[in-house]
């Protein structure tokens, strides 16, 4: 049954600004500028489906101030969090952590379900977090006495049907954020028994997510974190998630080609097939969040407390980047530098990843919708991030060297690399891009911690090349 719900908002607009407004989802709009005071009304109506109104986002070319205000004053009940149940699955993890605090924060009613195995491969491997951190449950407990609301924990693992079915149950979920898989593309390549376990823990762990919607929630809104690294490094521009194709005269829009580098990035695809079959054969509604790599520490809500302090991976398996680097220079070793570092990729603050997931929550896809969003805020190549972190390095005093080490993955080293990001800034995210300043507080963070560093766990140590059937240890 379809509604239609009146929405009316006010802006001042910058003197020099253009009201050349986009409208979502929305049936009909007007604006109305009042040339003297530069306000800015716009009337429109929004469509709704079964009584739940689609969101309605307005966004101009003066760009995002006019996109957040747009967010807060709509009337749109969707962007309300009153009363909506957020499973995140993962929870426990880097960016799950995160989003859970974030979402409770904004008055979403939030569960975590994780298995804890993150804690578990730290273990085996011998690793460690540069940041201590607590157990979930004392996470738990602790968030709840600084803000007095209250988040309920699953501890199982996702590949249980009958544990994940309960927890559905129990929980009721309206949306589901599943961050809960194995994330390390050097893990699935250490050894044969690892590959097997990545592709079977994402994979049927995902699977059971579906069956567990279909069965006890269908209308629910999957959020699933999926990767760029599923596109690979095409010499064409990447879309997100489609692309419109003429052949032999005829034309179509299909998914955009997928060209994993590992057997974790290929988990993923297989998972985003999953995804994209449900929604089309059960009419499932789900969002594919193909995230570039995470960097940063902090959020709001993470830096209340230091027993609500994030993990931060540093170690030549599970730490990225650009947050590896942050902790070479600070403990005094060259950054590492796969091959000769033109190796692209998108990036995003881990700010911004609580901020993508709370947007794509608030506007759900449409039942039936296989939507995806490319979801970073700016692309470096390795040698742009070695920059960058020897020049903040540098000015906070630290001697700061870059080295070439051998490539221990499979990768193009120079590359041409486009890719499209603008469906959540469509949807109102406010970007926090890489500066100085973010750079100079997570050296600091890494000075502070660095007698916790083990510097044997910094170099790479597994081979895309070398992986065989024996069982490897990582650790030195
Ligand atoms: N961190 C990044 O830079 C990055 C980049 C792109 C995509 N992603 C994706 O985001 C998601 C979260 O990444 P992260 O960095 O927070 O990883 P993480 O390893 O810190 O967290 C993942 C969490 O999921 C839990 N988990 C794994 N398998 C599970 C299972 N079968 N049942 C229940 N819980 C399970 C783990 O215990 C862990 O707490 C992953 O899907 C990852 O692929 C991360």
């Amino acid at each position: 049954m379809t509604h239609f719900l009146s929405t009316h908002c006010t802006f001042t607009l910058p003197k020099t600004s253009k009201s050349n407004f986009k409208y979502q989802n929305c049936s009909s709009a007007v604006t109305f500028q009042n040339p003297k005071t530069s306000h800015l009304t716009l009337k429109s109506q929004f469509r709704s489906y079964q009584n739940k109104p689609f969101t309605a986002l307005a966004t101009s070319t003066i760009g995002q101030d006019i996109a957040s205000k747009a967010h807060e004053n709509s009337n749109d009940q969707f962007l309300s969090p009153k009363n909506k149940k957020v499973m995140v699955i993962g929870g426990d993890g880097y960016c799950g952590w995160a989003t859970a605090l974030h979402l409770s924060k904004k008055g979403y009613e939030v569960a975590v379900v994780d298995s804890l195995v993150r804690r578990l491969f730290d273990h085996q491997l011998g690793l460690e977090s540069l940041t201590p951190i607590v157990s979930i449950q004392n996470r738990i407990k602790r968030w709840k006495q600084l803000t007095g609301k209250t988040i309920s924990l699953y501890v199982g693992d996702i590949c249980d049907f009958e544990f994940l079915a309960e927890s559905f149950k129990s929980f009721e979920p309206d949306a589901v954020v599943h961050f809960g898989e194995q994330r390390s593309a050097p893990y699935s390549m250490i050894d044969r028994s690892r590959a097997v376990f990545t592709q079977q823990n994402n994979v049927i762990g995902t699977l059971n997510v579906l069956f567990a919607i279909k069965e006890f929630r269908e209308e629910c809104h999957l959020v699933k974190l999926g990767t760029m690294g599923e596109y690979g490094t095409p010499n064409i521009d990447i879309e997100e998630g489609y692309i419109t194709i003429t052949h032999n005269g005829r034309t179509d829009t299909l998914p955009y080609p997928k060209q994993a580098g590992s057997f974790y990035h290929l988990s993923k695809v297989h998972d985003s097939h999953n995804i994209a079959f449900t929604c089309r054969a059960w009419g499932l509604r789900a969002t594919d969040l193909n995230q570039g790599v995470v960097y940063g520490l902090r959020t709001d809500e993470t830096e209340m407390h230091e027993e609500l302090c994030n993990r931060f991976d540093y170690d030549g398996v599970f730490g990225t980047a650009l947050n590896r680097f942050c902790v070479q220079a600070a403990v005094g070793h060259p950054l590492t530098v796969y091959g000769k570092g033109g190796q692209t990729r998108g990036y995003l603050d881990i700010r911004d990843t609580v901020q993508c997931v709370e947007l794509a929550i608030a506007n759900p896809a449409n039942p039936g919708e296989f939507r995806v969003f490319n979801q970073f805020t700016e692309q470096f190549s390795v040698n742009d991030l070695a920059k960058l972190v020897t020049k903040a390095g540098e000015k906070l005093g630290l001697e700061v060297m870059a080295v070439s080490v051998p490539n221990p993955r499979v990768e193009a080293e120079e590359h041409y690399y486009n890719a499209k990001h603008t469906k959540l800034i469509e949807l109102g995210l406010i970007p926090h891009l890489l500066s100085d300043s973010l750079l100079d507080s997570v050296l600091n963070f890494a000075i502070k911690y660095k007698d916790r560093v083990d510097t044997a766990q910094i170099m790479p140590n597994v081979s895309w090349k070398k992986i065989g059937v024996k069982p490897k240890t990582v650790s030195v």
